[in-house]
């Protein structure tokens, strides 16, 4: 579960094997979808399928062919326009809001043009073989599996705006249930070490390591699940304005919102969830999935004075979380594999953070304001993206990502 594998000890062979089967899983998640499933976009935070396996080549060439490979000539050197992501010292983009209009290239082509990077990336591992390049292509693997799991987020979303209510890969993704009672656990106080220390890959915003100090508390066993949800939405949760931060309880008002995204009823009134296995009911169970940080934060306020055995209940910060895990490593009480979940940790830099140097400085650094840190990792995250200090982040508002929470209190 946990990712101890250090790249940095690969050989050539090594490299070019995790490299080709990162490349192949891309391409393997779109083979359920058709051209015009991967061509349309449903909202400005999602993009197209065929829009991520393009920029995950745009980053190998842009950041592994442009600076290594002898007489480097783009594919096309307007792709670098259309698939830059966020990064300003590449140069212009295009708009985030307008992937889906893309219609060329086509797919058949952003398929050929992928061949050739990764023919042409792996060449380069095997004539050219250095640590620099190692970690530069360690990068470019993590950065193409992060994409892995917005791609299915994103399609996600885009067909459940299909009231046909297409099913991706009956039983691929399903996020697993369990009945476990509830318990509060102890959680580690005091001074605690928190970040990333080791040799195996992070990002740079789990580094670097550092002290936190957690005050006496309990944390959840579990995640909250969806019939906890349900008796919050049956008190009336989402029409009580005491439970909700302000600028969640505007942002409700304005998007209408009444229940996690993807809860649907059926003509018999019977309560749906619609996921990648299709619209299926609800499992009680299971964690619930799809709310903003404003909702998590909502629920944790209303359960500390509503639900039996709940009282004191908000949200743990990242540290607690981070805490728990770490003693916790087999992957037990709901850490990872399930949903992301929501801390109540502003996503800022650690103390003594630094940047990547270089162009990959952009990749985390520039975001850490007006986002909150999620913990853990979802059904839909590949493997080797479950760590006791990754850190996920979104801003409060958004809920198209596999994202719930567990409860922490203070005191024990
Ligand atoms: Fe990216």
């Amino acid at each position: 579960m946990l990712n101890k594998t250090s790249f940095q000890s690969l050989s050539a062979d090594e490299l070019l094997e995790q490299f080709h089967l990162s490349r192949k899983y891309s391409t393997d998640l779109t083979l359920n979808l058709s051209a015009e499933d991967c061509q349309a976009q449903s909202m400005e935070d999602a993009s197209p399928a065929k829009w991520h396996l393009a920029h995950v080549t745009w980053f190998y060439e842009v950041m592994v062919l442009k600076p290594f490979e002898a007489n480097f000539t783009y594919w096309n050197s307007e792709f670098a326009f259309l698939f830059n992501s966020y990064y300003n010292g590449i140069g212009d983009k295009h708009p985030r809001s307008k992937r889906g209009l893309l219609t060329r290239p086509s797919l058949v082509e952003v398929l050929e043009w992928r061949k050739n990077i990764e023919d042409r990336v792996a060449k380069l591992i095997k004539e050219q073989f250095s640590t620099e390049l190692l970690s530069l292509i360690e990068l470019g693997i993590n950065h193409e599996q992060q994409h892995q799991e917005l791609l299915l987020t994103d399609i996600h979303h885009l067909f459940s705006n299909n009231s046909l209510f297409p099913a991706y890969a009956p039983q691929s993704h399903s996020i697993s249930s369990s009945e476990k009672p509830f318990q509060w656990m102890k959680g580690v106080s005091g001074l605690v070490e928190a970040g990333f220390e080791g040799n195996g890959f992070h990002f740079d915003n789990e580094g670097p390591k550092h002290h936190a100090l957690n005050q006496t508390h309990s944390i959840g066993n579990r995640l909250v699940s969806n019939a906890e949800w349900l008796q919050f939405i049956e008190d009336g949760g989402y029409q009580n304005f005491h439970w909700w931060l302000d600028a969640g309880w505007a942002w409700l008002e304005i998007e209408k919102i009444s229940a996690p995204l993807y809860w649907n009823k059926d003509a018999q009134n019977q309560l749906l969830r619609f996921s990648l296995d299709g619209n299926l009911p609800l499992d009680m169970h299971a964690p619930v999935s799809n709310i903003s940080y404003f909702e998590a934060d909502a629920f944790s306020r209303w359960a500390s004075q509503n639900l039996a055995g709940f009282a004191g209940a908000r949200l743990p910060t990242e540290f607690e979380w981070e805490a728990f895990a770490k003693t916790n490593t087999e992957g037990s009480n709901d850490l990872f594999g399930k949903v992301w979940q929501w801390t109540s940790s502003n996503y800022n830099p650690y103390p003594g953070y630094q940047p990547w140097g270089g162009i990959a400085g952009e990749y985390n650094g520039k975001f850490m304001v007006n986002q909150m840190v999620l913990r853990g990792s979802s059904a839909y995250t590949p493997a080797g993206h479950s760590r006791v200090t990754y850190r996920n982040f979104f801003p409060t508002h958004a809920r198209w990502q596999m994202t719930g929470l567990r409860l922490a209190k203070d005191g024990i």
